[in-house]
């Protein structure tokens, strides 16, 4: 038998049954011939076709199997000896061993799958969805409108409905991606595999090519050559797209390998929304337990009644002054309300030194005093003024107070930074009275004592009616609400129809005081307390407010940094960056909620934007891996941060128990961290199915204030009888 008839044969073999049509010879063919091979051809086809099922396409894909011994048999694998040989090599075994390569693409493609979760969860819902389809039409066809549809056009649908997810998720490079790596595998063992003959039946196949007919030969040799090339050009491509996706593949999986590490250390910072709801459990037993009694030393929330129990009505008038106390600067404002809520604001932002913070309350006091002669002198807010004349002040002091009155207050504890002494325990309202009364010509009575939190939603309740609930996320974080005097039974103040309500203010950054937060806290968190200045108080605010945000995530960074996983081998190899590192790694405060707002935000291509911000700290030039970690982290952190403050403020939600809410809202987090908000908005969405709008209560706290002063001022001067406009439906 000679080595072409063997070639025949074993293309026979591996394509059987061989089709009937083969064995007629070329060029004797009438037109009857060809129609009548044509009939039998397409007889052939359709008896074939009908014949061919599942079972007989696997029973002959399994016949064409190569043994897997013979398939990884080392001892087979040699180079070809020129590329001639090479491309018969790969023509032959990709023919040889095209099972065996089918099975190698489709392990690859599992590979591929299981690897990228989401694709193989949409091929999931694909394959349930033409199992769901092919159960619905056994029932009965599906008919729209009088119109069946075919079975294989609801697997069409189905199928279409399901590319643009697969897209989304990636499925292009990983299709490119399979295609590459195996292309790859098969091209590398067919090139290498040696054919079963060792090899002997390609060489003597060249001796014995016809050599008489120069014109064919010739002829054979072009189209030899050019499908040589054709070859060798698409399986380089083909290697280039393999090597180059690997190469990705590898890359994403050392990503991978270096994020699962920074992952270990961000998992406790991943709020699941079932702990979040524990969160929301835990908050309200604290508000209502806070209600009860005034024991702040055994009860984490103080639920502070403010002795605010009306909204504006809009019949409010009159000028005043504000003083607004809270953050690392202070305020001073000039309000003008002019009837049914119409409002002139003229203010200054005045920088408390940072001695004044940590230094006698006397000498705090007496610079506002001060601030406020200034205010008025630059102003001329005297000049058309009798002598007799005082003006109004309303004190925005932004700190757990106990009131007595609307113009008595103690103050319970300092936050947020602030560790005057000789103030704790004492009349704020008072204090700062007798530092005006200290300035001979200075004519101001403070008239009433408001939480910030209360002055951001009366200011907001002047334009929305069903505004009940006023929340701070900034520096710091708290809440209050109108609640029914019926569930506060720790007030001892008056009770008629007149005073049916009151809003308290919750104080609740101090949740989590007696260990009810211990579930969601990090070591960082512990880290980050016992460093403040106030150990174990404000728990919740430290996980959620600005002041604190900058803080978390630096703690984070210098964990990573340690672990070797920031900035790797930088620290040791540089001494000379080493002060700038080490300004940022030992200096508290010294990374900012602003920072972590902005490297969130970052979607540069080569994050840039964090770049910039980690140089200006004193980190140069960090990697991309260094920014997309730190990105990560603040990520993160301002996450956990908007969650918290959802699941509070869905607490607020339940409690007014309204058929829709206003919440007036103001602070740097809500006002001018995009993501945060964004993040907040989504998770109340989940936690609270009522229906509720945030408003950004613009100076709500400055012009909240005065509003409560006016109200005050017109009930004294008009004393209502019954406002029922007020009151939670
Ligand atoms: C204070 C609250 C204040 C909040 C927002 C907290 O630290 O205790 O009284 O409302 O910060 O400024």
């Amino acid at each position: 038998m000679s080595d072409m008839s063997a070639t025949k044969q074993l293309a026979g073999d591996m394509n059987s049954p061989a089709p009937q049509h083969s064995e007629v010879p070329l060029g004797t063919s009438t037109d009857n011939n060809v129609s009548s091979t044509n009939n039998n051809m397409s007889t052939w086809a359709m008896s074939n076709l009908q014949k061919l099922n599942v079972t007989e396409l696997y029973t002959q894909q399994r016949q064409s199997l190569r043994p897997w011994l013979d398939f990884f048999n080392t001892n087979q694998f040699k180079p070809p000896a020129n590329i001639k040989a090479g491309a018969r090599r790969l023509v032959f075994n990709v023919e040889h061993f095209q099972t065996n390569y089918f099975i190698v693409i489709i392990i690859l493609s599992i590979y591929c799958i299981i690897t990228t979760p989401a694709l193989l969860f949409i091929l999931l819902a694909m394959g349930a969805g033409c199992y769901l389809v092919s159960l619905k039409n056994r029932e009965s066809p599906l008919t729209i409108m009088n119109h069946q549809i075919a079975i294989s056009q609801q697997y069409l649908a189905v199928f279409c409905l399901c590319v643009p997810l697969l897209l989304m998720v990636g499925a292009g490079s990983a299709i490119f991606w399979i295609l590459g790596a195996s292309v790859f595998v098969i091209f590398l063992h067919a090139l290498f595999h040696q054919t079963p003959n060792q090899e002997a039946f390609g060489v003597q196949m060249e001796e014995m090519a016809p050599s008489s007919d120069y014109i064919l030969e010739f002829k054979i040799d072009v189209f030899k050559t050019l499908k040589i090339v054709g070859i060798t050009t698409g399986v380089l491509t083909a290697i280039g797209l393999g090597a180059y996706y690997i190469h990705r593949r590898t890359q994403s999986s050392k990503r991978v390998i270096l994020r699962d590490e920074v992952r270990n250390i961000l998992r406790p910072f991943q709020l699941t929304e079932e702990q979040l709801r524990r969160v929301m459990a835990n908050l309200n037993t604290e508000m209502t337990n806070g209600l009860k009694s005034d024991d702040t030393e055994n009860l984490d929330l103080a639920m502070f009644p403010t002795y605010v129990h009306h909204g504006p009505s809009g019949q409010e008038s009159g000028e005043y002054l504000v003083v607004d106390l809270g953050g690392s600067n202070f305020r001073v404002s000039h309000v003008s309300i002019e009837g049914r809520n119409r409002m002139r604001l003229n203010n200054k932002i005045f920088l408390i030194p940072h001695s004044l913070l940590l230094g006698e309350g006397e000498k705090l006091f007496d610079y506002i005093a001060e601030c406020l002669q200034r205010f008025i002198d630059d102003n001329k807010l005297s000049l058309l003024k009798s002598a007799n004349y005082k003006f109004d002040l309303a004190f925005t002091f932004s700190f757990p107070c106990k009131q007595t009155s609307l113009r008595e207050a103690t103050l319970v504890s300092w936050t947020k930074g602030f560790s005057c002494t000789s103030v704790v325990g004492n009349d704020v309202v008072l204090m700062l009275q007798q530092a005006i009364d200290r300035r001979k010509g200075l004519k101001i009575q403070v008239v009433a004592l408001v939480n910030d939190t209360v002055g951001t939603l009366m200011a907001c309740s002047s334009i929305y009616r069903d505004c009940k609930a006023g929340v701070i996320l900034g520096t710091g974080t708290n809440a209050c609400y109108f609640e029914n005097l019926d569930n506060v039974p720790k007030w001892t103040g008056v009770r008629d129809n007149i005073h049916k309500q009151v809003i308290i203010n919750t104080e609740w950054g101090a949740l989590g005081r007696h260990g009810c937060l211990d579930f969601i806290r990090t070591d960082i968190d512990r880290e980050l307390d016992e460093s403040s200045l106030t150990p174990h108080q404000q728990v919740f605010e430290k996980m959620i407010s600005a002041l604190y945000l900058g803080e978390i995530v630096r703690l984070i960074i210098v964990d990573l940094v340690q672990r070797s996983i920031l900035f790797p081998g930088r620290m040791q190899k540089s001494p000379s960056i080493r002060p700038d590192y080490n300004i940022f790694l030992i200096l508290r405060g010294s990374f900012y909620a602003k920072h972590v707002a902005d490297i969130e935000n970052d979607t540069t291509e080569d994050l840039s934007i964090t770049t910039t911000i980690l140089t200006s700290i004193g980190i140069h030039d960090p990697s991309y891996d260094d920014c997309y970690i730190i990105r990560e982290v603040c990520k993160t952190v301002s996450l956990r941060a908007a969650k918290l403050a959802a699941a509070a403020v869905a607490v607020l939600i339940n409690r007014l128990n309204m058929s829709s809410v206003t919440v007036a809202i103001d602070g740097t987090l809500f006002r001018h961290h995009q993501q945060f908000k964004h993040n907040l908005t989504r998770t109340l969405g989940r936690l609270v199915p009522r229906t509720h709008r945030l408003v950004l209560s613009e100076d709500g706290s400055s012009k909240g204030s005065a509003l409560v002063a006016a109200v005050d001022r017109r009930l004294k001067t008009a004393p209502m009888t019954y406002d029922k406009t007020n009151l939670p439906s």
